[in-house]
């Protein structure tokens, strides 16, 4: 799966960083060609010539000492792929932000190429906030984490943050550059519909778009034709088809028209169930009293996509404020394939957040739940789930 496959090899100074010798063992045996990159923290941890000898080539360390003028743009174009492995917290945090003042840094800007990142550090960092909102950052501009895993780390200690098995690595790496999608049509509704009232107000709610964008960026990364309706702002990482929306019913004539035309549908939006039976055509005035709005039921997208012939595998969201109970109905008589719940009301969940705690259904009713994880890792076991389902079924 790797034979052939150019990768960049990007190594940070962290005492993982003698991994960083196997992983590249690793991928040269998997057919790879490797080209390293080292940062100044990294050669302390690890001799150039250990990389070269695995890799048939001097690993690249500075700007200045090389005979290329520009090794960064060099190495960013020729990469398939490039693995930051180990990733200390200080090269996490200048990926957030977009800095380029080593080799590395700057090639993981100038790349166009999937970038899969190992972070290493002692748990205390990982947990640090900081290193949570980097993380959460990384993630969304489509920066594929692998790890840490749990185990004995630098110092005597032991917890999470151990840099992941260079298997491990070489597995991510070659599920990214084979895209266990590829090819594969999905549709994501993402966002909150919103319902006009007058020119002016509508009825709306709290959905930031930020989930269903989450499962659409991760069918995109695994290969898949993606198409975004949505109501919020759409990702900004390019190769989707987004189809911008306001209301239920825009939103469920863009469903329906391209559900027969995708294999998989994820319904991420959070519509509203009634609008306004009139929409005034100028703004209510105060002066005018309180006005009573008579509400009438929006179409039911979800249903629809359900019930038609040539459906999609479905995937149905629900928002529920504390129970699961109504999920659990939803997941059994709503016609869908899966059906991933969450309580909007639990801390970190739901709206608007970075992280989201889930329980994904299957129609018999059976349950599996997940701990608090960023939306890309709840995108993420997600499409795994749909893999297995759909080679089952
Ligand atoms: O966008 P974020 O800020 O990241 O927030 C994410 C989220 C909380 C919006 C998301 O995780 C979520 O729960 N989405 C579903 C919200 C919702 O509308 O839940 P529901 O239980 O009301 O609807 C059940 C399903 O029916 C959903 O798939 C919904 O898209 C669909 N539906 C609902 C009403 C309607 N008229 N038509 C529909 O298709």
């Amino acid at each position: 799966m790797l034979s052939g496959r150019r990768i960049v090899l990007g190594v940070t100074g962290g005492v993982a960083a003698y991994k960083a010798a196997y992983l590249a063992r690793r991928l040269v045996e998997a057919g790879a060609t490797v080209r390293c990159v080292m940062t100044e923290a990294a050669a302390e941890f690890l001799g150039g010539q250990t990389l070269a000898a695995i890799t048939g080539d001097h690993p690249i360390e500075g700007f200045w000492d090389e005979a290329d003028v520009s090794p960064h743009t060099d190495l960013g174009q020729w990469a398939e792929a490039l693995v930051i492995a180990p990733a200390t917290a200080a090269t996490i945090a200048k990926l957030a932000v977009g800095l380029s003042d080593n080799v590395l840094l700057a090639t993981a800007l100038a790349t166009e190429a999937p970038v899969v990142v190992a972070p290493a550090m002692h748990t205390e960092m990982w947990d640090n906030p900081a290193t949570r909102r980097n993380i959460a950052t990384l993630q969304n501009d489509g920066r594929i984490i692998v790890g840490p895993a749990t185990g004995a780390l630098a110092g005597g200690d032991s917890g999470r943050g151990r840099m992941a098995e260079p298997e491990e690595i070489v597995a991510e790496l070659a599920a990214v550059l084979q895209g266990d999608l590829q090819g594969v049509r999905v549709l994501v509704t993402a966002g909150g519909t919103r319902e006009a009232i007058d020119p002016v107000r509508y009825i709306g709610n709290h959905s930031s778009g930020k989930m269903g964008n989450a499962v659409a960026l991760e069918a995109l990364r695994r290969g898949a034709i993606v198409t975004l309706i949505t109501s919020a702002r759409p990702p900004v990482e390019g190769g989707i088809e987004v189809i911008e929306v306001e209301s239920a019913q825009e939103m469920a004539e863009a469903a329906w028209e391209r559900a027969p035309l995708v294999d998989i549908a994820i319904m991420a939006a959070a519509v509203a169930d009634f609008r306004p039976k009139i929409v005034e055509g100028e703004k209510l005035r105060r002066s005018d009293g309180i006005p009573s709005i008579e509400l009438e039921p929006t179409p039911d997208i979800l249903g629809g996509v359900a019930a038609s012939p040539d459906r999609p595998f479905l995937v149905g969201f629900a928002a529920e404020t504390g129970s699961l109970d109504g999920a659990l109905h939803k997941a059994t008589t709503k016609g869908v394939d899966l059906l991933v719940a969450n309580d909007v009301t639990k801390q970190d969940s739901g709206f608007a957040t970075d992280t989201n705690e889930v329980t994904i259904y299957t129609p018999d009713g059976a349950a599996a739940h997940l701990p608090l994880l960023s939306k890309r890792e709840v995108a993420a076991i997600l499409w795994d789930r749909i893999r297995e389902s759909r080679s089952q079924g």
